[in-house]
């Protein structure tokens, strides 16, 4: 299947003459998931859980079905160990609150990288100065890749949570997660893996990475808005506090207590997002259609291509590791002189859709010491003719400037 062909079933790529180059912020969605949703509102909409008549029960199979759908996905030992969360972010917030609040302890470390997303470093920012305990960062080289040397310094005896990005939302790094991994679990620590930036584009087995919990979110794979997973090891999840109290969490509640219900449950307060569990459901159905190793081969070419040609830009900078095994799907750039809104500004005049600013990592920009960066962000239905309009629209815009610039 080609790029071409698989573009047919997004809709919004039919209808708007665009480059859609912000799949790392939200990708498009194809009919298929549409369908599914529109579905469950036309035939199976009642409240999960709550009903003993036919329509919620029909619900709660639906909702419970594609929690089991997911568990197989990313091959989960056991389906309750996959929580349905708001995204990747409130997953997080609950490891760091519920996890970390109750673990940490005074002295000990939590470490994560510089190029971590704020979703993943200020939960833990709030938790570590709340529990006496200490945040360090593993940082990157010139390659923008964290090095064997760097994990192997940063996590020792005194490390008890490390929270990694699987994949950089700027610099497109895959992360040797299995190498962290395995570093932590020598010294007792246990692993929170972002996997936002990941799921959409590689086959992600939580049992062969071993990893104690796994986040991310819906949108960035085809799914609806709003709608995210937290996969936790079910022996540290039983032990874990629920996060958010109210309604279906619980077992009793009696005036001054209450006792919780078991897993997924107590993590589950409120009612549910199920149009976006159900959209979960159908954008799965879809990757499994297409397969990852499909979805790879399509990147591949794609992102290989945009490599080339931006590489030719001698105007731009490009923040990319040079292992291309080691790079996924994004790539950040900038016009030496030209701030990068502006950049995009012109570019979506051109319909070209990127995304400019310090995309929710300010101290890797820090680190990198620049102020925010142009962002191009692919996935399996982009097509050489997006990239072709990107260095079109690219060209144009370092023409305008170009008089500023060398001044
Ligand atoms: N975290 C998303 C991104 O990197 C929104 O664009």
């Amino acid at each position: 299947m080609k790029a071409q062909e698989i573009k047919k079933d997004f809709p919004l790529l039919l209808k708007r003459d665009i480059a859609y180059l912000d799949s790392g912020a939200t990708s498009q969605r194809p009919i298929q998931v549409i369908k599914a949703i529109e579905e469950f509102y036309e035939k199976e909409n009642a409240n999960p859980h709550r009903g003993s008549y036919e329509l919620s029960v029909e619900a709660t199979e639906e909702y419970e079905n594609t929690r089991a759908k997911i568990a197989k996905f990313i091959n989960a030992k056991h389906t309750e160990e996959v929580i349905f969360t708001k995204n990747a972010t409130e997953s997080l917030n609950l490891i760091a609150y519920s996890y970390g609040m109750d673990n940490l302890k005074k002295d000990d470390e939590v470490v994560i990288s510089i190029m971590e997303h704020h979703s993943n470093l200020v939960p833990w920012q709030k938790i570590t100065k709340a529990t006496g305990s200490k945040l360090k960062y593993m940082y990157i080289n010139k390659n923008f890749e964290i090095s064997d040397e760097e994990i192997e310094n940063k996590i020792t005896d005194k490390t008890k949570i490390v929270g990694i990005t699987h994949v950089s939302n700027v610099l497109g790094t895959i992360n040797n997660v299995k190498k962290i991994i395995e570093c932590a679990h020598k010294k007792g620590a246990i692993v929170v893996v972002d996997a936002s930036q990941s799921i959409p584009h590689m086959k992600i087995d939580v049992q062969d990475l071993d990893a104690d919990f796994l986040v991310f979110s819906g949108h960035k794979m085809l799914a609806p808005l709003g709608v995210g997973v937290l996969y936790g090891k079910k022996e540290i999840l039983d032990k874990m506090t629920p996060f958010l109290m109210g309604g279906e969490m619980i077992e009793y509640v009696y005036e001054q207590e209450t006792t919780f219900a078991p897993l997924p449950y107590k993590f589950e307060a409120g009612t549910q997002n199920v149009e976006g569990v159900v959209g979960l459901g159908a954008a799965i159905d879809y990757i499994e259609k297409i397969g990852y190793n499909q979805i790879q081969e399509l990147e591949d070419e794609i992102v290989s291509y945009a490599k080339q040609e931006l590489s030719k830009l001698d105007y731009l900078t490009l923040y990319i590791t040079p292992n291309s095994k080691n790079h996924s799907s994004v790539i950040s750039f900038n016009i030496k002189g030209v701030h990068p809104h502006d950049v995009a500004s012109i570019l979506d005049s051109e319909g070209v859709c990127i995304r400019s600013g310090n995309h929710c990592v300010q101290p890797l920009m820090r680190f990198l010491d620049i102020d925010s960066t142009c962002r191009a962000s692919f996935y399996f239905y982009n097509t050489k003719e997006d990239v072709d309009r990107l260095v079109h629209a690219l060209n144009k815009t370092y023409e305008m400037f170009k008089k500023y610039i060398n001044k």
